[in-house]
């Protein structure tokens, strides 16, 4: 079922690999946003989805694995993931975790990796040598009747839109199936490149149209070239290439998601967008949990390279300056930003309803603010309005699901 596109002119495109260096020699802060995300997903969704599957099974796929780690020790994705696997929380769970490499040399690395992590021990895992297209149909018929969660991270364009929509079609869909899970990255050198090349319309270029190509496969479709404005410049069409896209592959695989513009620095420009696919409500109120938590992980490494190239090795300024106090009070003038912003959105959809539960109302509630905010921004906005007199409703208990907002004066 399963084909992987001729990309070989975008393999370099993953940034990690930008100027020849070695990717897994350290990690930048593009990919400390993703390996955030793992560390702080892949239990919750065990947890919730292994506690009721057959056999308490869930089955992990990491797709274009790499290493394992990086030179520096710092975990990649499979090690986070089987340091996940192993969390005390998944006890009686049974985490099968599944890693595919297509390089010889970073295969070899990634098995020693697993193997040292699980020492050993119980860690259900397998290693495979080779091209993840065409393993896909025998790691999606291990994962049949069972929760699955697939990672794929590739340098360049990845597999193909019409791949990633399959897997949604050839898993169940409703409400108590066991869940489909996939999150990939979607190279933004790649759209900034192909673009540059679709406005050029350079008759020289033989390549021209098979580059093109390669971008239609990847996207599902010509959308991103007829519906191009030439007036927005990269960011903003990047912007509007990430909410298209969404829309686009959530039509197709009939599922819900997420999307994170991923960048090495805040004023830089997107490096990857993180594109997360789910049918289950719970991923998504689980998965914009993550995200938000991952921002804060990102938000602080991008602080730490800072200071450390203003301050380098200097000792006392980390005494006279405490890093530590200083991101704490940036981080907490944000919350209260946060805050605001959903008691306003919170204010306003008790103008128009007198009473509604957040998880019917989810975006407008995090209007604005969507995958940086998460529930304890939202508790906080709701403690405030409760004691300004706005909403009879507190902040205990289930707030996404079971907690009614209420208007003063509603019907209880
Ligand atoms: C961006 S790196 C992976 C990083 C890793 N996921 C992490 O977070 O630590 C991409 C990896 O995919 C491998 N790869 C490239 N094409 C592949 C394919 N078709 N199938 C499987 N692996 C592939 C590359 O050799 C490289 O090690």
């Amino acid at each position: 079922m399963a084909e992987q596109h001729d990309e070989s002119a975008d393999t370099l495109d993953g940034t990690e690999t930008a100027d020849g260096q070695p990717f897994f020699k350290s990690r930048r802060a593009a990919a400390v946003f993703k390996h955030a995300i793992l560390a702080k997903y892949v239990v919750p969704f065990a947890s919730k989805t292994g506690s009721t599957s057959t056999g308490n099974r869930v089955v992990i796929v990491d797709g274009y694995a790499g290493a394992g780690r990086y030179e520096d020790g710092k975990p990649g994705s499979p090690a986070l993931i089987a340091e996940a696997a192993r969390n005390p929380a998944l006890k009686g769970r049974i985490i099968e975790c599944h890693f595919v490499e297509q390089d010889a040399a970073t295969y070899r690395s990634l098995r020693q990796v697993l193997e040292e992590v699980d020492n050993g021990g119980t860690l259900v895992w397998e290693a495979r040598h080779g091209n993840v297209a065409e393993h896909l149909d025998e790691l999606l018929a291990r994962a049949v009747g069972v929760p699955l969660f697939l990672f794929l991270d590739p340098f360049g364009l990845g597999l193909p839109f019409d791949v990633i929509v399959d897997i949604f079609a050839s898993r169940p869909s409703g409400q108590y199936v066991p869940a489909t899970e996939v999150l990939f990255r979607f190279d933004a050198n790649a759209i900034r490149r192909i673009r540059g090349v679709l406005h050029k319309d350079d008759p020289s270029n033989k390549g021209r149209e098979k580059t093109l190509g390669a971008l239609d496969r990847a996207a599902g479709g010509t959308w991103w070239r007829d519906e191009d404005d030439p007036t927005l410049d990269n960011r903003q069409y990047l912007e509007w290439f990430e909410e298209r896209l969404l829309d686009e592959i959530t039509t197709r695989a009939k599922c819900a998601g997420w999307t994170a513009a991923v960048k090495p620095r805040e004023d830089l420009q997107t490096t990857y967008l993180l594109v997360f696919l789910t049918r289950h409500r719970d991923g998504m109120e689980t998965f914009g949990e993550t995200l938000s938590k991952a921002q804060e992980t990102w938000r602080r490494e991008v602080f730490d390279q800072a200071f450390a190239a203003i301050h380098g090795s200097d000792q006392s300024a980390l005494i006279e300056l405490d890093p530590d106090a200083i991101f704490k009070r940036q981080e907490a003038d944000l919350a209260e930003q946060l805050q605001s912003q959903i008691e306003q959105n919170l204010r306003a959809l008790l103008r128009d309803h007198e009473r509604f539960v957040v998880r019917t109302k989810y975006g407008a509630v995090y209007k604005g603010v969507e995958g940086i905010a998460r529930i304890t921004h939202l508790r906080k906005a709701l403690k405030s309005l409760h004691a300004a007199g706005v909403t009879t409703s507190n902040q205990v208990g289930d707030v996404y699901a079971k907690q009614v907002i209420r208007a003063p004066g509603a019907q209880p």
